[in-house]
């Protein structure tokens, strides 16, 4: 409603160019200067029908309008990856949210889908979020860098045996790009010495990068925060309104509704679970809208009791063998409707 609408009907004797004035004062000095010494802000918001809450810095963003450009694809091939059931998870998104959350960023499939106008992406993984950072600051440099690569196996053996901690952040991006597209079926694993021990993927005929996705993936990741942290601390970023998608790694040695019978074996375990569904209920709280992908086994179900459960079925590799596939039965829990 135009302010001096609000005025005339909700305060007569109030003039446009008071509520004018107020509205100036409101921008300076915060609600203390709408404040009506006699009656006090409540009613002061009430008689004037104003949202005095602080305006959302975030830009929304409404699923289902077509964000501009060409769509941006994940950069590297992720273990656990939900590329092949992005398009459905996308369709559960919230119609509108302020900023969009991804704590366990990976390949960034939901992310690159949705291509948010704000968004906040995380990640344990050290070379994935670097590699991120960079192509969102210096995508000219890493085009370059990574034209000196060659797809061959002694190249490929080469650089494997470079420590990351030795190269600068550009170079350092170029060579998990190029380990990521050309090592075994993409994967992307290191050993305890945090060395890549993959071995070579054999497929000297495709090309491991495309200046012209790269060139996307830039654009997409301009209004993205980029860090290396632990899950945790997103309710420290997430504000009301905010929209969290978490992927977290599945606990090893699932075995359906049988439960768990192993703990840690890929560094994943019960208590990060734990973790995970405290976060989920923290989110809850601070009125986030929340989505979460998980295992659809008995365990998961209980733990996340009274929020919205529907089941995906997910073709996928099994053990990283291209030609092993099964169909996992996940589950996506959510905060809201719609
Ligand atoms: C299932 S993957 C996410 C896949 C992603 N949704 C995609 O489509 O590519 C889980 C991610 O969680 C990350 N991760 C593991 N432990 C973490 C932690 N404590 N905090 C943040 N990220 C973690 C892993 O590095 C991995 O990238």
């Amino acid at each position: 409603m135009p302010f001096a609408d609000a005025a005339a009907q909700h305060a007569a004797d109030v003039r446009p160019g008071t509520v004018t004035r107020w509205i100036a004062r409101l921008r300076q000095d915060g609600l203390l200067g709408l404040v009506d010494r006699h009656a006090g802000p409540a009613v002061t918001q009430r008689q004037l029908s104003l949202d005095f809450s602080p305006a959302r810095t975030a830009p929304r963003t409404t699923v289902g309008r077509r964000p501009r450009g060409r769509p941006a694809l994940p950069l590297v091939k992720w273990s656990g990856s939900k590329a092949p059931i992005a398009a459905k998870l996308a369709a559960l998104v919230p119609s509108r949210f302020f900023a969009y959350h991804e704590p366990f960023v990976g390949g960034g499939s939901m992310f690159f889908a949705l291509r948010p106008a704000r968004s906040f992406l995380s990640d344990l993984n050290a070379e994935l979020m670097n590699l991120y950072a960079v192509v969102k600051q210096q995508l000219e440099p890493l085009l370059a860098a990574l034209a000196r690569h060659q797809n061959t196996r002694e190249h490929f053996l080469a650089v494997r045996g470079i420590h990351p901690d030795t190269l600068p952040p550009v170079e350092r991006a170029a060579r998990t790009l190029f380990l990521n597209r050309t090592c075994f079926n993409g994967l992307f694993r290191v050993n305890r010495a945090g060395l890549f021990n993959v071995p070579y993927g054999s497929q000297q005929h495709t090309t491991f990068f495309q200046p012209d996705s790269l060139r996307r993936a830039h654009l997409a990741l301009q209004n993205a925060d980029i860090a290396c942290r632990d899950f945790t601390t997103c309710a420290d970023q997430a504000r009301r309104g905010d929209f969290v998608y978490l992927d977290p790694p599945y606990v090893s040695g699932l075995r359906g509704d049988q439960g768990f019978v192993s703990y840690q074996a890929n560094g994943f375990g019960e208590a990060d679970a734990e973790r995970v569904a405290e976060l989920f209920e923290q989110l809850d709280r601070q009125a986030c809208r929340v989505m979460l992908s998980n295992p659809d086994t008995a365990v998961t179900r209980a733990r996340y009791r009274g929020f919205r459960i529907e089941s995906l079925s997910v073709r996928r590799q099994v053990g990283g063998h291209a030609d092993r596939r099964g169909h996992a039965h996940e589950i996506v829990v959510r905060n809201y409707q719609r």
